[in-house]
């Protein structure tokens, strides 16, 4: 579910704008439903005060106006008062109060008519809070308080009382009970309807905001969909182009880079394939005058005890430079075939111990001049792997030579290992070695980490490009570990069965004795140089 979320703009926008917009209705609804429900009862007080005063008027002067003569009059006029007080019908406005006044007792043998508390249907004295009659009685003015009824109803009441004298019978509270029902309706109704509008203007909001985050992850979508083809080589992808608004100036701007790419690589790939073709046909056309030129040195060569010195050590000098030459020649047609697509993979079973056994054997004389000593540590059992075995011994003889070259004339070790997936064979010198800075570079064609003096000595500086070619046709690594003056280690590994992946290698590219991260190797497992 969080990888969704991570994964997903689109889900992300709906569900934060749901939220949001869930927010804000809830705020606002419920400041509007407050701000309502207080200007009702506002509203409602105040027309209860003015009608209460008027109907408390009307009583004062029925009182006054009557001419009673004993307590049962005095009664029987305050319930007739009353009752015409309350108006009529089921759906009567106001309930009405006729209490005595807290404080007044009967006294008895006063002349005083007695008269009891009278109250409407429903209602009852204890249905007006003490604090509300105290302070009626004490202030001789309107008072007013929202009270819970007890009669069973929902909704709370206003009651607004003052005071109202009786003949003969002294001072009275009258309280006026209006319901607040309708009120409360109003603000139910209100609320139901706010409810109901908020989920739909909050389910509204989401799928607004699905829409239009569709709208824009969707071609956000395709554009990286169209860019990860762009990138896997189908460089004919193009966006499509639907109106002219934003998101299709994106879509024309992302097909007119595609286009301009798909050309420059166009015209990259032909300039390349050019100059290819020019370094191959170059070097052929040079092989036959360089054969004949070559066999005009041997000539010399051989009859160069005849010459003077001068001329004897120039046709010396003539011979080798022109085998270098040759060297060179068939380096680069090599590199020219791997080019063009044209280099095959002959695989054959071989073991690999023989093959470095070949190899040392060929290079012996090359170690004895330069009086290094090379030791081979082998498994006893063969090493097969279905490998070219002429392509094999040429990256082994680079390796070898390259760290005879290079190694100061201090021992060569080399190691054969084979698991059950590959055989690996890593050549170790502790000659002059290679800086953390260098050994991404190795395999560049015709570098050379001494340019100078490799000129006129050494290789061409082709060698370890050839080689990584040729592993890379066995989909092996060609891996390498140097430091400055204490050597280089060179790891081939090849699978076992040809064309089987590589996934580790049994030697690893690091010596023994040497801890460091593996991040510190540039060249690394170089399937990707
Ligand atoms: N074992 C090593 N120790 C130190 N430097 C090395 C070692 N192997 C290779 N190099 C450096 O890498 C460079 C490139 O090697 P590479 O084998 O590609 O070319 P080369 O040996 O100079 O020429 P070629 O192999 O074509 O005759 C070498 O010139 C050398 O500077
Ligand atoms: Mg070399």
């Amino acid at each position: 579910m969080l990888a969704r979320w991570r994964a997903s703009l689109q889900l992300r926008v709906v569900v934060l704008t749901t939220m949001l917009g869930l927010a804000v209705v809830v705020g606002v609804g419920s400041f509007l439903l407050d701000g309502i429900a207080d200007g009702l009862v506002a509203e409602r007080q105040e027309v209860a005060l003015a009608d209460a005063a008027r109907s408390a008027q009307t009583a004062q002067q029925q009182f006054d106006a009557a001419t009673t003569t004993s307590s049962a009059e005095v009664e029987q006029l305050a319930g007739d008062v009353v009752s015409s007080l309350e108006g009529a019908g089921p759906d009567r406005v106001r309930g009405v109060i006729l209490l005595r006044a807290v404080g007044s007792q009967d006294v008895a043998g006063s002349g005083q008519f007695v008269v009891r508390d009278i109250a409407s249907e429903g209602l009852e004295a204890s249905d007006v809070p003490m604090a509300l009659r105290e302070a009626v009685v004490d202030s001789e003015v309107q008072q007013l308080q929202i009270v819970d009824t007890s009669a069973g109803q929902a909704a709370p009441s206003l009651v607004v009382g003052s005071t109202v004298t009786l003949p003969r019978a002294g001072e009275f509270e009258l309280y006026f009970v209006y319901s607040l029902d309708s009120e409360e309706q109003t603000v139910s109704l209100v609320r139901t309807t706010f409810v109901g509008g908020g989920v739909a203007l909050v389910l509204l909001v989401g799928a607004v905001a699905w829409v239009v985050a569709r709208m824009v992850v969707e071609p956000v979508r395709e554009a990286a969909g169209t860019a990860e083809r762009l990138t896997g080589g189908h460089l004919d992808e193009r966006m499509r182009v639907r109106g002219s608004d934003d998101l299709a100036r994106l879509a024309r701007a992302f097909n007119e880079m595609a286009a301009g790419m798909q050309q420059h690589i166009e015209q990259l790939e032909e300039l390349s394939r050019l100059q290819r073709r020019f370094v191959s046909d170059v070097s052929h056309e040079l092989r036959t005058p360089l054969t004949t030129i070559r066999m005009a040195g041997e000539v010399l060569h051989d009859a160069r005890e005849g010459f003077d010195p001068a001329a004897a050590r120039s046709a010396e000098l003539l011979l080798t430079q022109l085998e270098r030459f040759d060297t060179l020649l068939q380096d680069l047609l090599e590199i020219s075939r791997f080019d063009a697509g044209a280099a095959s993979l002959e695989p054959d079973p071989q073991d690999v111990r023989d093959l470095v056994n070949r190899v040392v054997e060929f290079t012996s004389t090359l170690a004895e001049r330069r009086g290094s000593q090379v030791v081979v540590s082998a498994p006893a059992a063969a090493c097969t792997a279905e490998v070219d075995a002429r392509r094999i011994e040429r990256v082994l003889r680079n390796l070898v030579g390259n760290a005879i070259e290079h190694g100061e004339s201090r021992p060569i070790e080399i190691t054969v290992v084979c698991d059950e997936h590959a055989v690996a064979v890593g050549v170790r010198d502790h000659g002059v070695g290679l800086q953390a800075s260098q050994l991404p570079r190795v395999f560049d064609r015709f570098w050379r980490a001494d340019p100078a003096r490799a000129r006129t000595t050494g290789g061409s500086g082709l060698g370890l490009a050839i080689a990584l070619e040729d592993t890379r046709l066995h989909g092996g690594w060609l891996e390498v570990w140097g430091r400055p003056g204490q050597g280089c280690h060179f790891v081939l590994t090849v699978p076992r069965t040809a064309g089987r992946a590589l996934r580790n290698s049994p030697l690893p590219v690091v010596p023994l004795g040497w801890r460091e991260p593996v991040a510190a190797l540039p060249a690394g497992p170089n399937r990707e140089l």
